[in-house]
C-alpha cells in the first residue's frame, strides 16, 4: 500500500538567519522570522512523497495554527496524513533554528505533541505498517515509541531505515540497532555511536555494523556518502552545490533513500540518488519548502554531476 511510512516528528521551523550565532550572553541582530514546515519525520515524509513515493505519516501535532501548517505542507507533498494524530491537548513541535552565511545551522526543538506520541499510537498503527515496504524512523519521539515501531516493522517483515537522530548521549539498545537496515548516520553520530572521536567513514561504518546494525550509511555532505552492506564498502560521490541553508539535508536523503529502497534499488543504487536530493535540498531555504520533485531533481542536480565532480 505504501512505499515509505514515516513514524517521527513533526515541528515549525522558526528561523532566523545570522551574521555569526551569539555567545553566552550575547544578544545579535538577524533577518526576518520564517515559520516553515519541518521536524524530522515529517521532512522524511514530504522528501520521500515528492520525489514520487507512496507516503504516510504518523505523527502527533497541536490542534494549533503550526498544526495546519504541518499538515497542509504534508498534503501539498503528496503524503498520505491519515495517520497523523491531531492532539488538541498539547503545542506543535517547534524548532528554534539560527542559519549563518554559510548555510549551517544550529537547532534547539521543543517537543510539544511530538512527546506524546506513544508505543499505543504506534500500535494502533500495526497494519500500515504491516502494509509499508520500508518504516522510516529518526529519534525526536519518544524512544520507547521508536522501538515499538521497529519491533513491528521486524514482526511484519518490513524493512527499517533509522536515522539516529538527534544522536543518543547513550548507546542505542542492540535491538534497535539489529533492525537498522541501512542505519543512517552523519559524521557526528558516526563518531558518537561508534566510539571512535577519530577514523574513517569506513571504519565507523564497519564498527557500526558489528555493534549489530545490518547495513550502514555514513552521509559526508558535499562529500557524498559511504555505504557499507553485505555487497561491501560502497564510496558514493557527493555532489558540490552552493549551500545556502543545509537545514533537513540529512532528512531528505533519508526520505529519498526510503522511497528508493522501497522500489527495489540496491543500498548503493538508493545512495546516489538520495545524495543528489540532499544536495538539491541544501540549495534553498528552509527544509521541506526546499524538497524536489523528480522534475526539479533533474533541473537543479542532473544525475550526471555526480560523476563530473572532484
Ligand atoms: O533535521 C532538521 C530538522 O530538525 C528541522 O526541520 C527541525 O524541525 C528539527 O527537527
Ligand atoms: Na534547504
Amino acid at each position: 500500500m505504501y512505499d515509505v511510512l514515516v513514524v517521527g516528528s513533526a515541528n515549525a521551523d522558526l528561523t532566523v538567519r545570522v551574521e555569526r550565532r551569539p555567545g553566552a550572553g550575547e544578544t545579535v541582530l538577524g533577518t526576518d522570522l520564517v515559520e516553515s514546515a519541518g521536524g524530522k519525520g515529517a521532512n522524511q515524509a514530504a522528501a520521500a512523497a515528492r520525489i514520487g513515493g507512496r507516503t504516510a505519516l504518523l505523527a502527533r501535532v497541536g490542534g494549533d495554527a503550526y498544526g495546519e501548517l504541518l499538515l497542509h505542507a504534508q498534503r501539498e507533498a503528496g503524503t498520505d496524513v491519515t495517520p497523523v494524530i491531531v492532539d488538541e491537548s498539547a503545542r506543535t513541535g517547534t524548532a528554534m533554528i539560527i542559519v549563518d552565511p554559510d548555510g549551517d545551522n544550529s537547532i534547539v526543538v521543543s517537543p510539544g505533541a511530538n512527546a506524546a506520541l506513544t508505543p499505543q499510537d504506534v500500535a494502533a498503527a500495526k497494519h500500515t505498517i504491516a502494509a509499508s515496504a520500508v518504516v522510516s524512523l529518526q529519534l525526536e519521539i519518544p524512544m520507547e515509541s521508536v522501538r515499538a515501531a521497529a519491533t513491528a516493522a521486524e514482526q511484519a517483515g518490513t524493512r527499517v531505515v533509522l536515522n539516529p537522530s538527534p544522536a543518543p548521549r547513550t548507546a542505542l539498545a542492540p535491538e534497535l540497532l539489529a533492525v537498522a537496515d541501512p542505519l543512517v548516520v552523519n559524521e557526528h553520530e558516526a563518531r558518537q555511536l561508534s566510539g571512535r572521536a577519530d577514523g574513517t567513514p569506513a571504519e565507523w561504518a564497519a564498527a557500526l555494523r558489528d555493534q549489530g546494525a545490518r547495513s550502514v550509511v555514513v552521509t559526508l555532505g558535499g562529500d557524498g556518502a559511504l555505504v557499507l552492506d553485505a555487497s561491501g564498502a560502497t564510496e558514493v560521490p557527493g555532489v558540490r552545490v552552493k549551500a545556502v541553508d543545509t537545514t533537513g539535508a540529512g532528512d531528505a536523503f533519508t526520505g529519498a533513500l526510503a522511497t528508493r529502497l522501497a522500489r527495489g534499488d540496491t543500498l548503493p543504487e538508493a545512495a546516489r540518488f538520495a545524495v543528489r536530493v540532499g544536495a538539491a535540498a541544501v540549495t534553498k531555504p528552509g527544509a521541506q519548502p526546499s524538497y524536489p520533485t523528480r522534475a526539479e531533481l533533474e533541473a537543479l542536480v542532473p544525475e550526471s554531476v555526480q560523476d563530473a565532480g572532484d
